[in-house]
């Protein structure tokens, strides 16, 4: 058997590190070894993007890189299926495997289909309801097209049901990312808090000061993410969130913030950069890697953030979790069904009602059924006997 995965972006590296390492399990126990490519669509090209989390999950390079690069969602999906089409054609593989939903994921799944390759999705069935979101559309697309669905929880599994999906075609294996979590939350144990926050900050004259380094010791950090479009890209939105930060989450704890490229674009552009930086409460960070922010958010306080999968890592870790977003496709994380997250958009009064809840909240780890580190052992045993 021949398979081709699928990678674009940086949160599909933790899913397809476990279905890799799944996969040569298999082939060393068993005389029909599964033949993988693995195709990177080039997305995300930054080395601390991208590069960085191959080198710390173990990820072998990837086969083929089709260099797509940064561009309009046409113009990524567009240029992505164009290459991916002469891959196909070229290596004629029996299935691709796509991951996630970002703009890889709806991609190669359509160029795959359309090849006549049968196609498996990886984190199948996730709902938001939010057509605004392009990874909503990305999601409904894979799941119509995909031939098998790899379903992460309960909820998943019903949404599919209910858009009539063969039940044939739903099988239900847990998360995979928190395969990876599992696999790495001991190196991530062993880094020292106070080392990753000084070898990050962005303001490299900066020295950690005694205080900075007291509150990283005593977890006295709030985490921060914030990368979509809708929190970042109006300066109506992001001013009013970076000033509650500055003004009350950081009177109370050191806030950390690991800035995705498009939202460091946009605190220059939107001259919040200086405000910023004159706070010594409020550390601006490059992008981390796996294990240092898997590491920061077991010592953190509380995480605000837009990130699907910090949900996700919050939920497993107990850390109290505000998700600046009006919806969620991951409901399993929310507090209200036993996680450790809730939404609160980017209304400001809603904002700070829930941080002040939240930010006394004790760590409380809960997992999920079938999260449990060996999600992708079962994917590979259905590719490998389904007919
Ligand atoms: C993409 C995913 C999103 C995911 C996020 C994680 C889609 C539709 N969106 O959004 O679901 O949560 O990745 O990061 O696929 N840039 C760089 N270097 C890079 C990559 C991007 O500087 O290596 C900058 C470019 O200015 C680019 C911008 O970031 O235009 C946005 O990148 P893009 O890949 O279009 O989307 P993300 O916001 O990263």
């Amino acid at each position: 058997m021949k398979i081709i995965s699928v990678v674009g972006a940086r949160p599909n590296f933790m899913k397809i590190a476990p279905f890799m390492a799944a996969i040569e399990a298999h082939n060393r126990k068993n005389h029909q070894p599964i033949q993988h490519m693995l195709v990177h669509t080039g997305q995300h090209y930054d080395d601390q993007m991208s590069r960085a989390f191959f080198n710390a999950l173990d990820i072998t390079d990837a086969d083929i890189n089709l260099g797509v690069g940064s561009g309009s969602h046409a113009e990524q999906v567009g240029r992505t299926m164009i290459e991916f089409e002469k891959v196909l054609c070229r290596e004629t593989p029996d299935w691709v495997v796509v991951v996630g939903d970002v703009n890889a994921t709806c991609a190669c799944s359509i160029t795959a289909k359309k090849e006549q390759v049968k196609c498996a999705h990886i984190e199948a069935g996730l709902r938001s309801g939010d057509m605004t979101m392009p990874e909503e559309i990305n999601r409904l697309v894979t799941d119509r097209l995909s031939d098998l669905l790899f379903a992460p929880d309960r909820f998943s599994v019903e949404n599919l049901r209910k858009e009539g999906v063969a039940e044939e075609r739903i099988h239900f294996v847990g998360n995979i990312m928190i395969d990876t979590l599992e696999a790495q939350i001991d190196k991530a144990g062993r880094l020292d808090p106070c080392q990753t926050v000084s070898s990050a900050m962005r303001d490299k004259q900066g020295e950690l000061s005694p205080e900075q380094k007291r509150s990283l010791h005593n977890g006295q950090i709030a985490l921060m993410t914030l990368h979509r479009p809708s929190n970042v890209d109006d300066p109506k939105i992001l001013t009013p969130i970076i000033e509650f930060l500055k003004n009350e989450v950081c009177r109370d704890l050191l806030l950390l913030w690991p800035a995705h490229p498009r939202a460091m674009q946009r605190i220059q552009e939107f001259n919040l950069w200086k405000g910023i930086i004159d706070n010594p409460n409020f550390i601006l960070l490059n992008p981390l890697g796996y294990h240092e922010l898997l590491s920061l958010n077991r010592h953190a306080s509380i995480m605000l953030t837009d990130s699907g999968g910090l949900q996700e890592e919050c939920c497993v870790l107990g850390t109290p979790c505000l998700t600046l977003r009006c919806n969620t496709e991951r409901p399993v994380t929310l507090i209200t069904n036993g996680g450790a997250s809730v939404l609160v958009g980017n209304n400001i009064d809603r904002i700070r009602d829930e941080y002040q809840t939240i930010r006394t909240m004790k760590r409380n780890p809960t997992r999920p059924e079938l999260w449990d580190g060996k999600t992708a052992g079962r994917i590979v045993d259905i590719l490998t006997t389904i007919r």
